[in-house]
């Protein structure tokens, strides 16, 4: 959590109760010590898919499809689901039938980043929580295939496995803040340069969860 605990505490208990299923992924994720989005990040994807009216959603890593349950509670037509686990992604098609979801998801398995290669867009969404040294390889796929208005999200952008004060001083300008043996934190700080650079995108930072970076496209 980057927030101060009541504050995370509010955000949880404003935002969405689980549904049984995601109550029961939840409970999954505890056990296996899996690092699923959560609640409070998950209520933003429900708001994204709802703000843009989502056809599509490409997610670049989605474990038993804790994050995919979010996007389709907030009504996306069609999540692509990428996994080189295949029995992460097998619990991910039980859980998802179980929740009466799965006739809107396809499940692919492999490297997300062979995956996207298939497909052509447009994605009105696009989730980025694969491995962090790959996140700003995942921009440049998707960057031509969304529509304008369309959105990338990077989860892990404040906390997770990256280092939040070296990502800081990085924003600030100290270009030697993040350690070079640091590929977590080197990757995510590549990614938000990658983003805040790109022309026609504009983004902002989220702080719930493990800090989201929401990006979207302006013209
Ligand atoms: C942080 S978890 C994703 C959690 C999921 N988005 C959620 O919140 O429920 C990252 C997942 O990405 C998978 N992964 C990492 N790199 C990948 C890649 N290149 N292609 C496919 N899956 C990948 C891992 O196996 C792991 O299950």
């Amino acid at each position: 959590m980057v927030l101060p605990s009541d504050v995370s505490r509010f955000v949880r208990a404003a935002g969405p109760e689980h549904t049984d299923v995601q109550a029961r992924m939840a409970a999954f994720a505890d056990e296996h010590d899996f690092p699923s989005i959560g609640a409070e990040a998950g209520a933003v994807l429900r708001l994204l898919a709802r703000l843009t009216d989502a056809e599509t959603v490409f997610e670049f890593g989605s474990g038993f499809g804790y994050s995919a349950s979010w996007f389709l509670r907030g009504g996306a037509d069609r999540v692509v689901l990428t996994e080189f686990d295949a029995d992460e992604l097998d619990a991910g098609r039980e859980f998802l039938s179980d929740a009466g979801l799965a006739d809107r998801c396809v499940f692919e398995h492999g490297d997300a980043m062979e995956t996207v290669e298939r497909y052509d867009g447009p994605f009105d969404v696009v989730l980025v929580d694969h491995q962090k040294q790959r996140y700003r390889d995942a921009f440049d796929a998707v960057r031509e295939k969304l529509p304008v208005g369309g959105v990338v999200v990077a989860d892990n952008v404040m906390a997770g496995p990256v280092d939040f004060d070296a990502l800081l001083a990085h924003l600030e300008g100290d270009a030697d803040a993040v350690d070079a043996d640091d590929e977590f934190s080197r990757g995510v700080a590549d990614y938000l340069d990658a983003v805040r650079d790109a022309d026609g995108f504009e983004t902002a930072a989220v702080p719930v969860g493990e800090g989201l970076a929401v990006t979207t496209k302006t013209e």
